[in-house]
This record gives structure tokens, sequence and C-alpha cells, in this order.
């Protein structure tokens, strides 16, 4: 039996992580986000009832479930506690179980400027990043320079480290950039008033980590964004700026790589990707049209169309690689119910090669042309049905292929938003 489970996107995001961290910590004692911050957008239904977390982690509909954010988020204190709120006015209380890491670097008004301001003299080479200023912060974590959680504590060290980073950041966004400055005094004037409701739930993610292992506690770790938009691993500079492969669940939280008992991979029937970057399985067609509507692909932050495409298996190939996936779970299956035929992408023609893994970089994935095997569609529903035997032959044809292809056991199917339109093969915190 599994106690620490790692979740993340094998793809670019927007698999459906967060229904399947609240499917699953029904059996969970704790969850634990390690990086990305509210650029995530993680959406849950349940009896017909949506809500969409960007911070806290997906385990807060369940009752008692400790809910943990580890050293590798970045956090937006004002979202936190809009967030802790409104699950407030939904009458589920989270502020008592909800654990900080005080190592958490903060995301502070000049991030933001920051990040926009980039965008903008980009142009046409933005990334597309969500505009929460996730980049700048993780930025000055790794320059020394950034602001933590811990550092709310002491009223007078936080205004003058604050003062400092501010001054330098303005000058780049007043000198370079041609931006307004941001105001040091309205930035301190924000935020010190929530300090007094952010300390009491600071603390030392990892000893908690450490003390549940020691009781044989179930922990589930919930990645945000996917694989493909990993720092290092994914389409750079197309990414996001932290690490989401399974490791970072280790570094993210401050746990031992050796503790992570199983990953599971959360890989949608199709792909979609939302910014810029390399996409070699998109449809400009209206194949990737239909997909989009039905499958109401908008971005769960900023409402932005999602892009999309075939299921890309060279993609995933190597996101089964960097992560070393135990599992898949496949989501959104019934998106694809009524396509005459589909298509899976199982190489790739590169220079005249043809390759099974994906290059490194976004400027030779951009070279990639998509070889595609095709299998017959299914016309009957999969939307709802929750055991496996139900589902149509051709339905069970595609799924086959594609545990054949990625060589993992296809350990859950989703066949609907509904927390319980489901088909759990195995259960990873259930003894088999
Ligand atoms: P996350 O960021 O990985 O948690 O995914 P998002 O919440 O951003 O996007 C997934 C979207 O698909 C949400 O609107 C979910 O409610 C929805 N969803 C999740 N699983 C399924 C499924 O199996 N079928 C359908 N039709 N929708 C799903
Ligand atoms: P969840 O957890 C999909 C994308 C942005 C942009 C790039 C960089 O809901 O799957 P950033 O603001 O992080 O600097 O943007 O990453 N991105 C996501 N795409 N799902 C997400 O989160 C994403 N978080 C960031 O669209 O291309
Ligand atoms: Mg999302």
């Amino acid at each position: 039996m599994a106690n620490n489970v790692v979740l993340l996107g094998a793809q670019w995001g927007d698999e459906g992580k967060g229904k399947i961290v609240d499917l699953l910590t029904e059996k969970a004692d704790a969850v634990a986000r390690f990086q990305g911050g509210h650029n995530a957008g993680h959406t849950l239904v349940i009896d017909g009832q949506k809500t969409v977390l960007h911070l806290i982690p997906s385990g807060a509909m369940r009752e008692g479930v400790e809910c943990l954010i580890g050293n590798g988020v970045v956090v937006n204190v004002e979202q936190l506690l809009k967030e802790i709120d409104n699950l407030k006015s939904m009458n589920i209380d989270i502020e008592s179980r909800l654990m900080l890491s005080m190592a958490c670097p903060i995301i502070l008004p000049h991030h933001i400027a920051l990040d926009v301001a980039r965008e903008k003299a980009k142009g046409k080479k933005a990334i597309g990043t969500t505009g929460r200023g996730i980049g700048p912060c993780y930025e000055d974590k790794v320059a020394r320079r950034g602001l933590r959680i811990g550092d709310l504590v002491n009223a007078k060290l936080f205004a003058e480290k604050l003062r400092e980073v501010m001054d330098y950041h303005n000058h780049s966004l007043v000198q370079y950039f041609k931006q307004q400055a941001v105001d040091y005094q309205e930035t301190l004037d924000s935020i010190m008033p929530l300090v007094e409701r952010v300390v009491p739930m600071v603390g030392d993610v990892s000893e908690k980590l450490y003390s549940l292992r020691q009781q044989s506690k179930s922990v589930m770790f919930e990645g945000a964004q996917g694989m493909l938009l990993d720092i290092d691993h994914g389409t750079y500079p197309y990414v996001t700026s932290s690490n989401t492969v399974a490791a970072a669940a280790a570094i993210g939280t401050g746990i031992g790589p050796l503790e992570l008992d199983y990953v599971l991979g959360i890989v949608k029937a199709y792909t979609t990707r939302v910014g810029s970057g390399p996409f070699p399985t998109e449809l400009f067609d209206e194949v990737g049209q239909w997909l989009g509507e039905k499958g109401h692909e908008f971005g769960a932050t900023t409402g932005r169309p999602r892009r999309c495409g075939w299921l890309d298996m060279v993609a995933l190939k190597r996101t089964r690689q960097v992560c070393g996936l135990s599992a898949l779970c496949v989501t959104k299956l019934d998106v694809m119910d009524g396509l005459e035929t589909v298509k899976i992408c199982t190489s790739y023609e590169y220079k005249g090669n043809s390759i099974g893994l994906p290059p490194y970089g976004a400027d030779a994935l951009e070279q990639c042309v998509p070889v595609y095997e095709t299998m017959s569609g299914w016309n009957e529903k999969t939307e709802g049905i929750r055991d496996y035997t139900s589902l149509p032959v051709n339905a069970k044809k595609y799924l086959d292929r594609i545990s054949e292809l990625s060589d993992l056991p296809i350990d859950i199917v989703s066949t609907g938003a509904e927390r319980d339109d489901t088909i759990v093969c195995k259960h990873p915190f259930q003894e088999q």
C-alpha cells in the first residue's frame, strides 16, 4: 500500500488534477501542495456544485483532511485569505486544518507588475503567463532577496527587507520597462493587516510530513501545472517557473525522495495547452474546435481558451521517464464520445528522422511533425460511466493502446466533471 502518493499533470496542465485529488483524498489524512501558486486552477464538482481552488489543496472539501502548503509554493497572501473566506461561506472550515510553511516565498504587487511588464515587452514572443507574478517571485527566491512567510512575524524586519527589494524592482519597472513604480507604503499597508490571520497557520510542514509518515498516515502530494511546463524538462522558455516533476514533491515540502511511494500521472484523453509555445499535435480544424467546445476548454484561472489537439504519446513518454510514473489516470474520456476516428501521436518526424522522445527546448519541438496512429472512435456515451466493463469496446481499445504505448497501467478513468463520475480500477491508498 502506498502512503505517500504524488499526483501530477502529465501534459501542459488542466488535466483534471483537482477532481482526482478531491476524489482520492476520501482515503487520505493530508494533502500537500508543493509547487506553483495561484496560477493553478483546480476544479472540483461535487453534487453539481463547482469550486475552483487556486492555492488551497484540493483535499479541502474532505472534512478532517489536513491541508499543507509546502515551501515550494509561492503564496499571494490576499488570495489565500480570499480562498479561505470563500470556503467559509460554503461552511467549510479550512483555517484550523491548514498549515503553511514558513519558507514559502510571498508574491507581492511588484511581482505582478513585473510579470505584466515583461509579457508586454516581449510582444509576439510573450509566454502567455497567467499574470499572477509567479515567475518574478521565484526569481527573487533564487536570487536570495525574496520575502518569505516566516518574515511576516517580524514587522520591522519585514518592512526593511521590503523597502530594499522594492527599490531594486521599481528601478527596472520605471527605467527599463517604462512603467509606473509600485508604491512601497501602499504595499506594506495592504499586507500588514493580514498578518494576524496568517501567523497561526504557519508551521513546519517538513516536520509534519515526517511525523505523518511515522504514523503510517496517507498523504497526497498535489502537483500544479503539468510536466511539460517544468522549468527544466518542459518546453523552455514556454514554461512556468517551478519544477513540476515528481521529485519536486520532495523538495517543495521537505521530505526525502525515498519516502514517495507512488506517482500517478493525470493525462487528458486528448491534449490541451494554454498560453504560447510548441504543441505538435495541436488541431486547427473543426475537431480541435469541437474538443474545445465539448470539453469546455477555458482556463480555470484566466478564462482563456485552451488550445486543443490529439493525445501525444511521445510527450507522455518524457513525462513517464522524468517522473517515474507508477500509473496513469485518463480524464475527460467522455469528451471524445461521438468522434468517428481518434488519433494518437506515436512518434515525431524531426530533421528527417523518426524520434520517440521529444527533444529539449521549444525551438526543436517546434520543428517536430507528429506521426499518428488512427483508431475507430465510439458513438456510445461514456459520460458518467463508473465501471470499466460498461465502457464501449472502442473506448476500451483506446485506453488499452494508451496503456500499451506508455507501458503503464491505467488505474483510474474519469468520465465526467462530477466527483463520482469516475472508474477507479486501483485506488492508490488502498490495499489491493
Ligand atoms: P486541473 O488544473 O488539472 O485541476 O484541471 P482544471 O480544473 O483546470 O480543468 C479540468 C476541467 O475539466 C474542469 O472544468 C473539470 O471540472 C473538468 N473535468 C475533469 N475531469 C473531467 C472528465 O472526466 N470529463 C469532463 N467532461 N470534464 C472533466
Ligand atoms: P493547473 O495547475 C495550465 C501556463 C500559463 C503559461 C505558462 C507560464 O491549473 O494545471 P505562469 O503564470 O505560470 O508564469 O505561466 O504556464 N500555466 C498553466 N497552464 N494549467 C495551469 O495550472 C497553469 N499554470 C500556468 O498559461 O503558458
Ligand atoms: Mg487548471
